[in-house]
């Protein structure tokens, strides 16, 4: 038993923990550009605000954000693809089946490499239910990008000592609380055993390769279905065992009331003649105004967590003053301060399907600007209808009525 008293143990404990960090860097520099990506996106949105929008072919994606299944083995409440108001149960059953070829994902990283690709994060539905997983993270490896798959862990043991020869940077690991919340809110009684052999499995195969990388991280996303005690238990049953590096808690989910999502097809339909088919923000749909008091137990959780010495650290998301962090929850016209979105000119999304789109997350095929299984990538990023999109969010002044949730705004 140790019988240091609980500050030295702490300090030890943080110490152990910046050694770790400090050795990931060395191995791996790119965590400090990976930390510091807000540079490109950040840098775009402040031209933008200033009303300098680059004229058309002289910007380049420098991140691409791939959904290369829709399935998943899950259907955790809060999912706007498969949970409780999911919009993946109306799509046609070819469509659910189709995935992103391996061959397409590494024309389009030729394609894009050259002129500054440096990130790309892989998503699903389930990134590891992809039956070439594998081959796509070590091909985008081999072109020397920083990878990173975002996964729910349920499959990750058996890819475990792949996932670390492939020499991918980081890879997202989402928990939703301790055993019982976690299952409750993915819905599954036997995930977070299964996530938690993945985390192991990870952990032994990097000390068997004795390297740091890929950083582990685990993502928190606070919704009416956790709660702040959740996370702290969570946290608990994590400390001392080397699983992670770090656990981000998403402070505010992806929502937005009903009205905003008529807004933005009423907006859809004036600008570029869509009418129908915008499906994808009825999956948010939430109603979080009640949310005040547990902002504030969040938030000061969030505190107390991060001063509590453990061996990795917590990071809590939005990076904003935890006082403001209720109103995140009233005020729903409140956009953080972000007021304009780069996305569509520094991150655009592919889908399974091959469509590519300017917005990560409300992704329905009248939004689709081509797709990449039938032309070349650059042809479709500076094609008319790409354009038009992007001239219509500078018409509105940077944000379409149902951005101010979306993670791309809250977590940049
Ligand atoms: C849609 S999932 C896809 C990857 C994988 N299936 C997983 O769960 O990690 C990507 C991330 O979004 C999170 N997520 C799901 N619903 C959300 C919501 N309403 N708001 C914010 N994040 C959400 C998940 O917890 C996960 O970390
Ligand atoms: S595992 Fe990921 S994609 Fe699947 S239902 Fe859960 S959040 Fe959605
Ligand atoms: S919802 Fe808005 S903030 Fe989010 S990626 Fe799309 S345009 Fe950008």
């Amino acid at each position: 038993m140790c019988r240091l008293p609980p500050s030295r143990r702490a300090i030890l404990s943080k110490a152990a923990l910046y050694w770790r960090l400090f050795r990931g860097v060395v191995e791996n520099p790119r965590y400090f550009t990976f930390v510091l990506r807000g540079g490109v996106p950040d840098k775009m949105a402040r031209r933008l605000a200033k009303g300098e929008a680059p004229p058309t072919g002289t910007f380049y994606p420098v991140k691409l954000d791939l959904r290369i299944v829709y399935g998943c083995n899950l259907r955790c409440k809060m999912c706007g693809q498969w949970g409780d108001t999911g919009t993946y149960f109306s799509y046609e059953s070819t469509k659910l089946r189709r995935q992103l070829d391996l061959s397409v994902i590494e024309r389009v990283a030729d394609e894009l490499v050259p002129h500054g690709l440096r990130y790309v994060d892989l998503e699903g539905g389930e990134t590891f239910l992809h039956p070439q997983i594998m081959d796509i993270l070590r091909g985008l490896k081999s072109r020397g990008l920083f990878v990173k798959p975002v996964t729910n862990g349920t499959r990750l043991d058996r890819f475990a000592r792949e996932v670390v020869e492939s020499r991918i940077d980081a890879i997202h690991i989402s928990l939703d609380g301790d055993r019982e919340t976690n299952n409750l809110v993915r819905q599954a009684d036997w995930a977070y055993d299964r996530t938690m052999d993945g985390l192991r499995a990870l952990a032994e195969e990097r000390k068997r390769a004795g390297r740091r990388s890929p950083l582990v991280q685990i993502n928190f996303t606070m919704t009416r279905h956790n709660r702040h005690e959740s996370l702290r238990r969570l946290c608990d049953d994590l400390s001392g065992q080397g699983l992670a590096d770090v656990i981000s808690v998403k402070m505010s989910p992806i929502w937005m009331p009903q009205e905003k999502g008529k807004a933005y097809e009423e907006l859809m339909s004036r600008h570029l003649g869509i009418e129908g088919g915008l499906d994808s923000w009825k999956g948010f749909v939430e109603d979080y105004s009640d949310f005040e008091d547990q902002a504030r137990e969040i938030a000061s959780a969030v505190k107390q967590l991060k001063s509590k010495g453990y061996d990795f650290f917590v990071d809590g998301l939005p990076g904003i003053d935890p006082e403001d962090l209720p109103r995140m929850y009233t005020d729903y016209e409140w956009d953080l301060g972000r007021s304009h979105c780069p996305v569509p000119y520094v991150e655009p999304t592919i889908e399974a399907d091959g469509n590519v789109y300017p917005c990560n997350l409300f992704t329905d095929e009248p939004v689709s600007m081509g797709n990449v299984n039938e032309q070349p990538f650059l042809d479709i990023w500076f094609g008319e209808k790409f354009e038009a999109f992007r001239s219509m969010l500078r018409q509105e002044g940077g944000l379409l009525p149902i951005c101010n949730r979306c993670c791309q705004l809250t977590e940049s």
